[in-house]
C-alpha cells in the first residue's frame, strides 16, 4: 500500500512505508543522496547512499518514483520546522524510476517567475507547483462547500443544456454549427437564465447548478471566455430569500477556505448610494476615503470651470485620497489618467503644514471655498485632495476609479462582504437606445414608474461584491408574460422578434408561472479573491491566454475543409487569407 508522501510523522518511525511520486529537488552531501519527493499530498525527504542503491546516481528532477524503506527520525538539528513531514526521513531499501522526465522548460517552483504562455504551454507541469495546486484544492473544496449547503437546505441540482438558443446577457454568443440542419446554429449558454425559470414554472421550487457559461466578450484579468457559475433560482422568493441563501454559501466557502466566519447580514448598499459614495456599483468597503459633493462651496465660485459645471446642470464632488507620494509628475499622471476616463480635468490640492491648500487653481477660490473644501473632505497636513468637475455619472466614477487606483491594499487578509441593490432597470446609451441593465427578465420594482419614466427606473436586481470585485448578480424575475412583453416594448424589441426568440418562454410563462428570483456568482472569482490571486486564470486549471487561445493544445485550430462543407460553412475571404498567415501565437 502506498504511504501519502505529506502524511508520514514521528508516529510512523519504524515503519516500513511505500512512497511514490516525484523528484522534487537532490542534494548530495558527503557521498549521501537526499531526495524531496512530492507526490499529492506534500514532501518526504528520502536520504540513499548511493553505493548501496545505484538507481539514486541516475535520479533527476521530475521523475516519477516508487520508494519502499523504513521511517525514522532526522538525526538532532537537522530537523525542517517548516515542513510538516520535517522531523522525519525515509530509508532506503527498494527505489524504482517509474517514468524519467526530460529536462523541464522551467523549475517546478513557486518563486521561480515565468511568463504566462510558458505556464500555460505546460500547463500540466505548472499544476505540479505547490501554489497551483493548492488553488486547484482551494476549488474543489469550494464546490464541495456549496454543495453540502445547499443540499442541508434542500435545493436540488439539475444540468441544463449547453447547445442552446441565444440567452441574452449582453455579451456575444459562442456558436456552435448544425450539420444535420445545415445553416442552422446552437448557442453555447451565456448563462442557464431561461432553463433555470422554466424548471420554476416546472415545480422545482429551489434549483441549484454548477454551470459552465460561454460569452465570446473582451478579456481581462477577471473575464474568460468560458467559466463556472453558482446558478440557482427558487420560487415563492423575494429578493432577501435570495440574499439569506447567497449568503450562507458565501459564509460556508469563506469558512473552507480561510477558516474565517463572515459576520452576517452582509451590508447594503443601494445602487444609489454605492455610486455616491464610491463612484462604483462593485465599491470595495476595505478602506475609506468617500466621495463628497462640494457644489454648495461654488455656486458663485471665481473659477470658472466650476461655475460652469454647476450652470450646465453638473455637480463637483471632492475625494481625500490621505497621504501619497507626490511630485509634478505624479500629478501630471493623475490627471491623464482622469482624461482618459472621460474627465475634461482634474483639480488637486496639497494640505499644507499650516493647513492652507496648494494648488494650481487656489489662486481662483477665495477663502470661504477653500476652508469649506477642507472642512469638507476633512484634511490634515500632508494629505492630496482630487476635485472633479462634470456630470453627475462622470465625475464619481472618474474619482471611483482613481479612489481604487491609489488607496486599494494589495494585501488581501481582510474581506469586505456587500449587497449593492436597487439597481436600475434599463440603462440609457449615447445614441438614446435603451438597453436593459441586467438582464430582460429583471422584474422592475414598480410597473408605473417603468411606463412613467424607464430610464428613471429601479429594478429587482442585486449584486454580490467582494474586496472591489463583483462575485455575482440575480433578481426578482417577471412572471408575467404581459409584464414581460411590456419590458421587450420598452427595449425596442418588436412583438414579432419576441415571439420568434422568446416566444417558447413568453408561453410557458402562461402555465401558472410562480414568482421566482435568483442570483448566480462567479465560482472563478470567488475562488480567485479567496486564495488571494489577481487573476481568474489562477484558479481555472486550463484557461485561455488574453486573446482567446490555449497555448498547449493550440485551440482554436483550422479544421478540414470536409468538416466545415458536412456543416454547410464557407470562410470568407478575410478568413482564408488569415490562414495564410504565419500562425499568430497570440500573446
Ligand atoms: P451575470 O451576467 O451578472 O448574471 O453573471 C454572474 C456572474 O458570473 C461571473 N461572470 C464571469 N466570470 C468570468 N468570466 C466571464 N466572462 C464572466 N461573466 C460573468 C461574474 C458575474 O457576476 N443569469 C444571470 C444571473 C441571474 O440573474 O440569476 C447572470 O449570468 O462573477
Ligand atoms: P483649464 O481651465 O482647462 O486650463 O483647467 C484649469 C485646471 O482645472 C486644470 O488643472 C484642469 O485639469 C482642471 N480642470 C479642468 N476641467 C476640469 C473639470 N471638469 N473637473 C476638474 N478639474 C478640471
Amino acid at each position: 500500500m502506498r504511504s501519502p508522501a505529506g502524511s508520514l510523522r514521528a508516529s510512523d518511525i519504524g515503519r516500513t512505508v511505500t512512497v511514490s511520486g516525484w523528484v522534487q529537488r537532490r542534494r548530495d552531501h558527503g557521498g549521501i543522496a537526499f531526495i524531496d519527493v512530492r507526490d499529492a499530498s506534500g514532501v518526504i525527504q528520502v536520504v540513499a547512499d548511493p553505493a548501496e542503491h545505484e538507481e539514486v546516481t541516475d535520479l533527476k528532477m521530475e521523475y516519477c518514483i516508487s520508494v519502499t524503506g523504513v521511517i525514522r527520525a532526522r538525526p538532532e538539528g537537522t530537523e525542517n520546522p517548516d515542513l510538516p513531514t520535517g522531523g522525519v526521513e525515509m530509508g532506503v531499501e527498494e527505489l524504482a524510476v517509474l517514468s524519467s522526465a526530460d529536462t523541464l522548460p522551467f523549475m517546478i517552483d513557486d518563486r521561480v517567475e515565468i511568463d504566462e504562455r510558458t505556464r500555460l504551454r505546460y500547463r500540466y507541469l505548472d499544476l505540479r507547483r505547490p501554489r497551483m495546486g493548492a488553488n486547484l484544492r482551494a476549488r474543489s473544496r469550494a464546490t464541495a462547500a456549496i454543495r453540502r449547503t445547499l443540499d442541508e437546505q434542500g435545493f436540488l441540482e439539475v444540468e441544463t443544456p449547453t447547445l442552446v438558443n441565444s440567452t441574452p446577457e449582453g455579451a456575444r454568443d459562442m456558436l456552435v454549427p448544425s450539420r444535420l440542419r445545415k445553416g442552422e446554429f446552437y448557442a453555447l449558454p451565456q448563462s442557464p437564465q431561461l432553463f433555470k425559470q422554466l424548471l420554476m414554472v416546472a415545480g422545482v421550487e429551489r434549483y441549484f447548478q454548477i454551470a459552465r457559461c460561454y460569452r465570446d466578450e473582451d478579456f481581462r484579468a477577471d473575464r474568460q471566455l468560458e467559466f463556472t457559475q453558482l446558478d440557482l433560482e427558487g420560487s415563492f422568493w423575494d429578493r432577501d430569500d435570495v440574499l439569506d441563501t447567497i449568503e450562507s454559501v458565501l459564509v460556508a466557502v469563506t469558512k473552507e477556505l480561510r477558516g474565517i466566519d463572515v459576520t452576517r447580514p452582509f451590508p447594503r448598499l443601494t445602487w444609489q448610494e454605492s455610486m455616491e459614495r464610491f463612484g462604483t456599483d462593485k465599491p470595495d468597503l476595505r478602506f475609506g476615503a468617500e466621495i463628497i459633493e462640494l457644489s454648495d462651496l461654488f455656486g458663485e465660485s471665481g473659477f470658472g470651470v466650476f461655475r460652469d459645471t454647476l450652470a450646465g446642470g453638473g455637480t463637483i464632488r471632492g475625494i481625500n485620497v490621505g497621504q501619497q507620494e507626490w511630485s509634478r509628475s505624479r500629478a501630471d499622471s493623475l490627471t491623464e489618467r482622469a482624461k482618459e476616463l472621460g474627465a475634461k480635468g482634474l483639480v488637486w490640492m496639497i494640505v499644507e503644514e499650516d493647513e492652507s491648500l496648494r494648488s494650481p487653481v487656489a489662486k481662483f477660490l477665495d477663502d470661504k471655498e477653500l476652508t469649506g473644501i477642507r472642512d469638507a473632505l476633512d484634511a490634515k497636513p500632508g494629505d492630496v485632495l482630487l476635485i472633479a468637475a462634470d456630470r453627475w455619472k462622470l465625475a464619481v466614477e472618474v474619482l471611483g476609479t482613481l479612489r481604487n487606483d491609489l488607496l486599494r491594499p494589495s494585501a488581501h487578509q481582510d474581506l469586505a462582504f456587500l449587497w449593492v441593490i436597487d439597481f436600475p432597470l434599463f440603462e440609457e446609451e449615447e445614441d438614446g437606445t435603451i438597453t436593459f441593465s441586467h438582464h430582460p427578465f429583471t422584474s422592475p420594482a414598480s410597473l408605473d414608474d417603468m411606463r412613467d419614466n424607464p430610464t428613471g427606473a429601479i429594478s429587482k436586481a442585486y449584486d454580490a461584491v467582494l474586496n472591489g470585485v463583483e462575485l455575482g448578480s440575480g433578481s426578482v424575475r417577471i412572471h408575467d408574460p404581459d409584464v414581460q412583453r411590456q419590458v421587450f416594448d420598452i427595449l425596442g424589441i418588436e412583438p414579432a422578434t419576441a415571439e420568434r426568440r422568446f416566444g417558447w418562454f413568453l408561453e410557458a410563462l402562461r402555465y401558472g408561472t410562480p414568482p421566482h428570483a435568483g442570483f448566480a456568482f462567479g465560482i472563478d472569482r470567488l475562488v480567485m479573491v479567496l486564495q488571494g490571486e489577481t487573476s481568474i486564470r489562477e484558479v481555472i486549471p486550463f484557461p485561455k491566454t488574453q486573446s482567446g487561445v490555449d497555448p498547449m493544445t493550440g485551440a482554436p485550430t483550422w479544421v478540414e475543409e470536409t468538416q466545415l462543407e458536412e456543416l454547410g460553412v464557407t470562410l470568407t475571404e478575410s478568413a482564408l487569407a488569415r490562414r495564410e498567415l504565419p500562425d499568430d501565437p497570440g500573446e
